[in-house]
């Protein structure tokens, strides 16, 4: 199987699960992340919409690039701070970059982590759907951990995170000359490290940084993984 056939089965199933559930049901206040496991994800919701298993779901959207989505597939989009969502919602449904043993996770290979983590830390219950190649032992010793910065502050946070054991580099734009300039008008310096380091306490330290708008470890509200395992099927954990 393929890795984006495992991304629109797992997508589709998670879905599908959570509906049989009852954990996604008519009224909900949803999460809808980003990236190319979030499409499949949101276009099976909307299926499940279309086809009358789900009524007046409202959706709260971490990038442009989902409220596009959303709007082509009719889905009712809402903020944060509209009095019908009271910047509380019932679940957030997202991928993953990394998703380590005890389900801590990395966010923001598409630049969405902002967002994304207003929405998946205000939510009762955040679930992840991710491929098997997502799923590692340690986190940010392979893939490189996100940070949006305020690009005035790049060079000492740099520097702060250098003194934290992390090597950086500043996100390049492309078919753009400069930086990656995210949603919210930021930068993302991509950080990695040797040697695997306490993705909960980091957290803090690097989010403790003046300049870091926010960073792409996600450890405080732990989700439901949906993935695949060896056998080709999917599991939850
Ligand atoms: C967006 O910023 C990210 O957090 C994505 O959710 C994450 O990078 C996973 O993306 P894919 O599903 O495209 O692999």
């Amino acid at each position: 199987m393929t890795q984006t056939e495992q991304k629109e089965l797992v997508a589709a199933t998670a879905i599908d699960t959570l509906i049989k559930n009852k954990k996604i049901f008519s009224g909900m206040k949803i999460g809808l992340g980003t990236g190319s496991t979030a499409v499949p994800a949101v276009k099976h919701l909307a299926k499940r919409i279309a086809d009358g298993t789900l009524k007046d779901i409202k959706a709260v959207v971490t990038s442009f690039g989902t409220q596009n989505l959303c709007e082509e597939l009719e889905i009712p989009v809402y903020s944060m701070n509209d009095k019908i969502i009271g910047g509380h919602l019932d679940l957030a449904i997202d991928g993953a970059d990394e998703v380590d043993p005890d389900n801590n996770v990395i966010k923001g290979g598409g630049a969405a982590l902002l967002r994304e983590k207003i929405v998946a830390y205000n939510a009762e219950q955040f679930v992840i759907v991710a491929d098997s190649t997502k799923i590692v032992d340690s986190l940010g010793t392979k893939f490189r951990l996100p940070v949006e910065i305020i690009g005035e502050a790049r060079v000492p946070v740099t520097k702060a995170l250098e003194a934290l054991g992390a090597e950086c580099v500043l996100r390049e734009g492309v078919k753009k000359c400069g930086p990656v300039i995210t949603d919210n008008g930021n930068q993302i310096l991509d950080i990695l490290w040797k040697e695997p380091v306490n993705p909960c306490m980091m957290e803090d330290k690097i989010n403790s940084i003046v300049g870091v708008v926010e960073v792409g470890f996600f450890t405080k509200n732990k989700p439901i993984v949906f993935t695949m395992n060896s056998d080709c099927n999917v599991i939850q954990r």
